[in-house]
């Protein structure tokens, strides 16, 4: 938790960009996993978190927008739950941690909401993702959870937004945090991966690390030797000879900043030729996209720079053909590259994605694709000095989509598919990192870079 200053002043900063009503913000609740009281680990919403730092559960805050009262809503524990849980601080001590002067009952949040509602004053919510709250929401406003999403306050989404996408000191130290406890848990699994391993094996330990150096991964980790399925969970072969292992992962700090890294080794320590050539140019598409960035260029730019190194060097080994701008016009490249660029990242991995992509990554500079790839870009407008992004491209052989646009004659004039039918069983390669946008250009998050070149990477796992 940060120090109280740094909470009311983010509040502050909220309420200056907004006008009239009520802000509602609803903490998370337990969630269950197979009964009530065996619940799956607890991870507070990180806009409450941003504003008001409390880590626990069944806490809501309004904040009267022409009064500026700021309420906590929350009940303190009786014995039960002390014999079960523990003591906790009582409400009141939490809401003076973070400057708030009126803490009530749960009880009185729906008069409160209801008042305000009824008197037509309008009450700002932001999108709710979670079932609990969005029945929680259902009850105190009358909207159907169905309804919830199309009536979530823009201007209150866009404050926020505004306020998260820019990181802050205190914020830049976690994130580092977040990267060094990737770094261990990648460096790890790269020194431990051995033929005949079960990819779990791996997996467990690299959520060790995350849960011993933080709370836990900041999504559920990829690594998978089908690295073409682009989040492949399941972890059940066996590390095999002459095939790659792609390993995307992250953690989150005790405060709840995350981090997010792909490597992509040779499951048996040394890459083939033919691995060697593609990897390479996922890595020239990778540094060259992050040399791109700094303040004012356009995300999107930078992504058409990767996709066409990528599309280039796919044309130097035959496998896509004709001419490269009217190929990624055309989204052929995104046969290889059917995803984005990269994403925000701060307390959520994909940062703020739960407010609505468009409203983090887009804005009136730039409207969505609807085209297959382009359209799965996050991050589209231009960067600024505090945003923290990953950068992540790859390439990528899916079977079902080769088959796919064959049978369709999908961009037929620039995709070679005899050729690319020999890559049917070669999997995936992502490379990611992230960055932090800086006056100059940017930063790599994090005290040294992971293993990211053929001989760096060959070089630990022979160690
Ligand atoms: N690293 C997983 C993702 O960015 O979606
Ligand atoms: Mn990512």
């Amino acid at each position: 938790m940060f120090t109280k200053d740094i909470y009311v002043q983010r509040r502050k900063a909220l309420c200056a960009q907004l006008q009239s009503g009520l802000l509602l913000f609803l903490g998370n609740k337990e969630a269950p996993y197979n009964y009530l009281d065996n619940t799956y680990r607890f991870r507070q919403d990180s806009s409450f978190l941003y504003f008001f730092g409390l880590d626990e559960a069944n806490l809501a805050v309004t904040i009267d927008l022409e009064t500026g009262a700021e309420t906590l809503f929350g009940d303190d524990i009786g014995i039960d739950s002390i014999v079960w849980m523990g003591p906790k601080p009582s409400m009141r001590e939490k809401a003076d941690r973070v400057g708030i002067a009126h803490v009530r009952p749960m009880a009185d949040l729906a008069n409160t909401v209801k008042k305000a509602a009824a008197s037509g004053r309008m009450v700002h919510y932001l999108p709710p993702y979670r079932y609990a709250n969005k029945i929680t929401l259902m009850d105190l406003l009358g909207i159907h959870p169905n309804e919830q999403k199309a009536n979530a306050s823009e201007a209150f989404i866009r404050a926020v937004v505004a306020l998260r996408a820019v990181k802050q000191p205190e914020e830049v130290v976690e994130l580092d945090k977040a990267a060094n406890i990737g770094y261990m848990m990648h460096y790890t699994a790269m020194k431990m991966a051995k033929l005949g391993m079960l990819e779990q094996e791996l997996v467990g330990v690299m959520e060790g690390i995350a849960v011993s150096n933080g709370t836990m991964p900041s999504f559920p980790i990829i690594l998978s030797q089908n690295g073409e399925t682009l989040h492949n969970h399941s972890h059940h072969q066996i590390l095999t000879d002459g095939r790659l292992l792609l390993i995307d992962a992250g953690a989150e700090t005790n405060s709840h900043y995350a981090s997010d890294f792909t490597r992509t080794i040779p499951s048996g320590g040394k890459f083939t030729q033919q691995q060697k050539e593609l990897y390479n140019l996922v890595l020239e598409a990778t540094d060259h996209a992050i040399s791109l960035c700094k303040p004012e260029v356009p995300f999107k730019e930078v992504y058409f720079a990767a996709s066409r190194i990528i599309t280039e060097g796919l044309k130097g080994m035959g496998i896509m053909k004709g001419n490269t701008d009217d190929a990624i016009a055309n989204g052929a490249h995104a046969m290889f590259f059917p995803c984005g660029l990269g994403h925000n990242m701060g307390m959520d991995v994909h940062d703020m994605e739960d407010l609505g992509e468009n409203f983090v990554g887009y804005d009136d500079t730039v409207t969505r694709s609807t085209q297959f790839g382009l359209k799965s870009l996050r991050m589209a407008k231009a960067l600024k000095v505090g945003n923290v992004m990953t950068v992540e491209p790859g390439i990528y052989f899916i079977p079902a989509l080769m088959d796919k646009w064959r049978a369709e004659k999908v961009n037929t004039d620039f995709l070679c598919f005899d050729e690319m039918d020999k890559f049917r069983s070669f999997g995936g390669i992502r490379i990611e990192e992230c960055i932090i946008i800086t006056q100059n250009g940017y930063r790599m998050l994090g005290s040294k870079r992971l293993p990211v070149t053929v001989e760096e990477i060959e070089g630990v796992m022979q160690e």
